[in-house]
């Protein structure tokens, strides 16, 4: 059984998507946010799933925040961490801690718009088509051996929130599938590339 720490900053729809997936070789040992008023956290709660809040605003800085973060993802024995709109940046000491254990999900073809403002940024450039990204997480802000990706098409009259709405969408497919990859001993990471076995 692969047990799972999900950590979420808001609303947590796609942590609710990897709930919802029931993957039988899964298992959520806990929710964690950033922000008391992260609303996902009451969804999890509700479901029987350990819940926590660490405000990163209570701690002296990053390196802080992430140790005491390490120390409670590290209480529920984790296998994998998944990073559900997390919102912080990590420290490569915690990367570095959960290496190959660590994947998030960024809403853009990575290594395309990395960072904030993905979606503003992409109908900016006038990109044909969008899409998002579930990848290993290494130092580097949302960089990493790329897992999965799913593609949209940008439409005509598109705004950010339309188009984000597409690959949220989307989001809520990829993700679960890529945890289940995963819980099944099917990734492999060589020279920094993604492996998948078949089944
Ligand atoms: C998702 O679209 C996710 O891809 C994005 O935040 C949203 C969280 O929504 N993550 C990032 O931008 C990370 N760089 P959710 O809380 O409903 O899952």
């Amino acid at each position: 059984m692969t047990n799972i720490v999900i950590l979420i900053s808001g609303r947590g729809s796609n942590m609710q998507a990897i709930v919802e997936a029931a993957i039988p070789e899964a298992r959520i040992a806990a929710v964690i946010a950033n922000r008391a008023d992260a609303s996902g956290l009451a969804w999890a709660a509700q479901r029987g799933i350990a819940t926590a809040v660490l405000d990163h605003k209570a701690f002296d800085g990053r390196d802080a925040f992430d140790a005491a973060l390490a120390e409670l993802i590290d209480s529920h024995a984790p296998d994998l961490v998944v990073l559900a709109g997390f919102m912080r940046i990590l420290t490569p000491g915690f990367v570095n801690h959960y290496a190959g254990r660590l994947v998030n999900i960024h809403p853009s073809l990575l290594p395309a718009f990395t960072g904030l403002h993905t979606h503003e940024r992409a109908l900016a450039e006038g990109v044909k088509f969008a899409g998002c990204t579930v990848h290993f997480v290494t130092a580097e802000l949302d960089h990493g051996p790329i897992i999965a990706q799913a593609v949209v098409p940008v439409l005509e009259d598109d705004t950010a929130d339309t188009l984000a709405a597409r690959i949220l969408k989307e989001e809520h497919r990829l993700y679960p599938e890529a945890v289940r990859l995963f819980a099944q001993g099917r990734l492999a990471i060589d020279q920094g590339r993604v492996r998948v076995a078949k089944a």
